[in-house]
């Protein structure tokens, strides 16, 4: 179940709640982003200093200012601890403007089915609030789990839309394609 509050800024799933980031989200950002595990398929997404994971945090509210969402900063209903981050970016992907999923969670969170609950809740908010945009995720081809999360989550894989990424061959998942 899928509810959402007032200012749309917080979703609550059976589980979950998702938030908006703030401030003093930086210490989990950087947190989940050093750890070597989360960004073993995606090395250029790991934070060296907590330097970057202030600008990281600038970026995610700066998307959240100028389209009204964006990335959320997830923990368990009624827990102060965060398990992970999962949301959408605007991105052009082959000159179409598109929703690229994005999620990553804390190792100790792994496994209990997390990461689809959350990415699911973020794609049918989204799809409900911009509905004219595709979804997408790029996956690298050995990240199996992140493969399922976007199944999950009602993405399919989209092959022809296949691209190099930052760290290599990205596998594309895609919801909602024109035409
Ligand atoms: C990928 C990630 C988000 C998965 O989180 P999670 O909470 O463990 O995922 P879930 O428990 O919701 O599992 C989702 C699906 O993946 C499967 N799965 C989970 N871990 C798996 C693994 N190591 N190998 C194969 N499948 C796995 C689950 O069985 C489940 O499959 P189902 O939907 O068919 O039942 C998590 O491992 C992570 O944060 N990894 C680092 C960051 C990352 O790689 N992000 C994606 C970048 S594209």
């Amino acid at each position: 179940m899928l509810e959402r509050n007032l200012d749309g800024e917080e979703l609550l799933t059976a589980r979950l709640s998702l938030r908006r980031p703030v401030p003093d989200d930086i210490d989990a950002i950087f947190a989940v982003h050093s750890d070597p595990a989360t960004c073993l398929h995606n090395p250029s997404d790991a934070l060296a200093g907590r330097a970057e994971a202030v600008a990281l945090f600038q970026r995610w509210d700066d998307h959240w200012r100028r389209f009204g969402h964006g990335y959320w900063v997830v923990r368990r209903r009624g827990s102060d601890r965060t398990l992970g981050f999962c949301g959408t970016k605007v991105m052009d992907l082959g000159g179409t403007s598109v929703l690229n999923l994005f999620y990553r969670f804390a190792a100790f969170s792994w496994g209990q089915g997390v990461a689809g609950e959350a990415a699911t809740a973020v794609v049918e908010w989204m799809t409900g609030r911009v509905p004219d945009l595709p979804v997408i995720a790029r996956v690298r081809p050995a990240n199996i789990a992140s493969q399922r999360v976007a199944v999950r989550a009602g993405l399919v894989r989209a092959d022809h839309l296949d691209t190099d990424g930052e760290d290599g061959l990205d596998w594309i998942f895609a919801r909602n394609l024109p035409g």
